[in-house]
């Protein structure tokens, strides 16, 4: 087989290689394997590449300075074991809900290390994260610094981090872009000075230092940089949180900058503008899960009329990001890669809308061929739904030559298990 053909793109999980039959292998296993033991579709998650890009992180970050800490932003990937494994690499948490709060308790992570999220936190939540002693809880607006002072009361008193919307927007889609002045998340450059001062007078709140985080999937530098200047004049902080954002590759045509320039660029900026000994928190959620994880899917009917669909079974039950953002991705034959046919990759849902790939080239798709889209592990199974019924997927672990279930797939008796009656 010529090289071209077995080059994996860096959507793939790190350590994954077409082996010499022209067969797909993640961490150790055969991915046409794997949908035999396993059925379809299916998450599979290579633990490795995981624990690689943790590892990264903290190495970059241990390059440059001394006080940082590498939250998780869990929402990439809700999933016990996933917040177990990082959990093992030392990290930290970041929580958007009570129910990731949950999760990360249930993970393992310290709950002195989570920092909990949501512009719009209930009452119930923001007891259960009082409860269970979350070191920080990051206030998003003026109602919640009010809510949150009569949560803690005679409390001991809770340290916060204040999110501020610096007005600097990257380049991505509109839906996933935060950093702009009108956002839904964040006190205003305007209303950050008041809602300082408020909190600070607090006798219930402990402000420790501002958030800020500007959007998801940016593939350059810049505005990162720029949203750490727009707010060196809120004040003096000891700690700074920079948000996430690190866009990834989902084809082999996207160069996202290297972990390392990323981290290099916030923390330097902040030595800069912000000045030197400053505590910094990063809070990359895509960057660390997407390219860990493929999915694989069964093809159930190849139909020729104006193209050719090659229909899966799944769809946007088990990844919403195409329909949702018009998200490209790539996919191949499991056991051919290879093109040679122009085909639309569609799902099963009873919607035109349902394409998972609009244009993929497929080395001669049939029924029953394994097809794999890499870089699904950062909002896939965590925006997965039961749309028409389907069950969502299984999430399989893989590492040197072993697959183990962490999530087993749901049922069709799950999909009745609320009903009262
Ligand atoms: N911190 C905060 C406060 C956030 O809101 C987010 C993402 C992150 C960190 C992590 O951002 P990341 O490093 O993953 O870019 N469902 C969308 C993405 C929504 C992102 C929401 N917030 C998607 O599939 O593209």
């Amino acid at each position: 087989m010529p090289a071209t053909r077995t080059q994996l793109s860096q959507a793939y999980p790190i350590g994954s290689r077409v082996d010499e039959d022209g067969r797909l292998q993640l961490g150790g296993c055969d991915a046409v394997e794997l949908a035999r033991e396993f059925g379809t579709p299916a998450y599979i998650v290579s633990e490795d590449d995981l624990r690689a890009r943790a590892q990264t992180f903290v190495e970059a970050f241990q390059a440059r300075t001394k006080d940082f800490d590498v939250l998780f932003a869990s929402k990439a990937f809700p999933c016990t074991a996933i917040y177990r494994v990082l959990a093992q690499e030392g990290i930290a948490c970041d929580v958007a809900s009570g129910g990731e709060l949950a999760l990360a308790l249930r993970g393992g992570f310290d709950p002195a290390r989570i920092y909990m999220h949501g512009n719009a936190k209930s009452v119930a939540e923001l007891q259960f994260a009082r409860d269970c002693g979350v070191g920080h809880i990051v206030v998003d607006n003026a109602d919640e610094i009010e809510r949150l002072a009569a949560v803690v009361g005679e409390g001991t008193p809770q340290p916060v981090l204040l999110r501020v919307t610096p007005d600097v927007r990257g380049r991505t889609n509109d839906k996933i872009s935060t950093g702009q002045a009108d956002s839904k998340f964040g006190f205003s450059m305007a209303d950050a000075p008041g809602a300082i001062e408020r909190v600070q007078a607090s006798e219930q709140l402990d402000l420790v230092g501002l958030h800020l985080h500007i959007g998801s999937q940016i593939l350059e530098l810049e505005p990162f940089r720029l949203a750490i200047e727009a707010i060196a004049d809120l004040g003096d902080f000891g700690t700074y949180n920079l948000g996430g954002g690190l866009g990834v590759a989902y084809t082999a045509g996207q160069e996202p900058p290297r972990i390392a320039d990323y981290v290099a660029a916030k923390v330097d900026t902040v030595n800069r503008v912000l000045g030197p000994g400053k505590r910094i928190l990063d809070e990359p959620g895509r960057a660390l899960v997407a390219n860990s994880t493929v999915t694989l899917y069964t093809v159930q009917s190849v139909k020729r009329n104006v193209s050719t669909w090659v229909a899966v079974d799944g769809g946007m039950s088990d990844n919403l990001r195409p329909m949702l953002y018009g998200s490209v991705y790539e996919a191949q034959v499991a056991d051919r890669f290879g093109g040679g046919t122009l085909a639309r990759l569609t799902g099963k849902h009873c919607e035109s809308g349902d394409v998972i790939v609009r244009e993929v080239e497929l080395d001669d798709p049939r029924v029953g061929d394994v097809i794999v889209t890499p870089a699904t592990g950062a909002y896939g199974h965590a925006m997965a739904n039961n749309y028409n019924g389907v069950p969502r997927p299984p999430v399989i672990m893989v590492a040197h030559g072993d697959a183990r279930v962490v999530v087993r797939r749901e049922t069709y008796d799950d999909l009745f298990a609320r009903d009262v009656d």
